[in-house]
């Protein structure tokens, strides 16, 4: 079954054509990051605008890639939220038309699914259930349980800030460009670490929540004390990213450990972060599984992968957005 997923939820455009959920035959990616960059961070409107410049481009790109004319597509998947009210709407109503004129069934899709159904693409190790999913992005912290494809238990999150914005937020105090992630993690290579030491709340609250939002308030804090120079913020930024790695690691492992689950799955934008990645393997006795780092982030395959096994078509004119959609 061939798929064509399409995601625009915050300010990136995904569309591909995947199919039976884990076989990607085209990825087609269109970013309006440097846009972002000049206003520090993303401002909706302009995302959605962009988005509908680029959402038709983009999807012919996707069939061009995979060789396929849109006729021998068997479902269109699409986000309907959570996210951007603006940008899911480019994405769905661009979806609907080509259901209404082709004829071709419309899944809608759960954006925090398609981070999770990330780990099943080209992955011949696939997840086995009962696992625990840690869904981690610029909007959502997330552990769920995944007792099969549609029985799903939220075990905790953040009562707060997203991990990604806690990047996002204390990236722009350090004067980086957004994404933040990756530019924290870019600067923190150039430390040796020690230097600073941010708090951990909730480390050892006993359950499974956590909390972001202090570390940004600390950060602002040492931030306006002192103009840092370089090598200070490469010290800093080292540890923002060893405070927010050390809270997921410790919250998910124990998680898992309580629930029993021998897998960990992580998904969304921070997961690509290199540290993450390497202390949760190095932290939890049983099989961890990542995807590549462009699954990570924002993608139409995920989508697409995530309509596969979650299977619920709708009549187009059923489909509408749902900015603060939850599991
Ligand atoms: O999943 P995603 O692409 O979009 C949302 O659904 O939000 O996640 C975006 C978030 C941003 O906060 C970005 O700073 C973060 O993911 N991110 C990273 C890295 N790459 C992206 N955070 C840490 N390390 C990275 N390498
Ligand atoms: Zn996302």
């Amino acid at each position: 079954m061939k798929i064509l997923g399409i995601e625009t939820s915050c300010d990136e455009t995904g569309v591909a054509v995947v199919q039976d959920g884990t076989k990607i035959l085209s990825n087609s990616l269109a970013t309006s990051a440097d846009m972002h960059i000049a206003s520090g961070g993303i401002i909706p409107e302009n995302a959605a605008r962009e988005q509908v410049k680029v959402v038709i481009p983009t999807l012919s790109k996707a069939l061009n890639q995979a060789d396929l004319r849109i006729d021998s597509i068997d479902a269109i998947a699409v986000t309907y939220g959570p996210g951007l009210i603006g940008s899911l709407l480019v994405g769905l109503e661009t979806a609907k038309a080509i259901s209404f004129a082709k004829g071709i069934p419309l899944i809608p899709t759960n954006h925090l699914y398609g981070h999770i159904y990330a780990a099943y693409l080209e992955n011949t190790n696939p997840p086995v259930f009962p696992y625990l999913a840690l869904v981690v992005s610029g909007g959502h912290t997330d552990l769920v349980l995944m007792k099969n494809h549609t029985k799903v238990e939220y075990i905790g999150g953040t009562r707060d800030d997203a991990a990604g914005e806690a990047f996002d937020k204390t990236a722009r105090l350090l004067g980086l460009p957004y994404p933040g992630g990756p530019a924290i993690s870019a600067l923190a290579r150039d430390s040796q670490g020690g230097k600073y030491k941010l708090p951990r709340p909730m480390l050892d609250s006993g359950d499974f929540d956590m909390s972001f939002s202090g570390l940004k308030t600390a950060v602002r804090t040492i931030v306006v004390e002192k103009s840092l120079n370089t090598e200070e913020k490469a010290d800093l930024a080292w540890e923002i990213e060893e405070a927010i790695v050390d809270l997921l690691v410790s919250k998910t492992v124990k998680a898992a450990t309580h629930l029993k689950v021998k897998e960990i799955v992580l998904g969304g934008g921070v997961s690509a972060n290199l540290k993450l990645r390497e202390k949760i393997s190095n932290s939890f006795s049983g099989k961890v599984i990542i995807p590549k780092p462009e699954f990570s982030t924002d993608n139409g395959a995920m989508i697409a992968g995530a309509a596969y096994f979650k299977n619920k078509r709708v009549s187009w004119d059923k489909v509408t957005a749902n900015p603060s959609a939850g599991y």
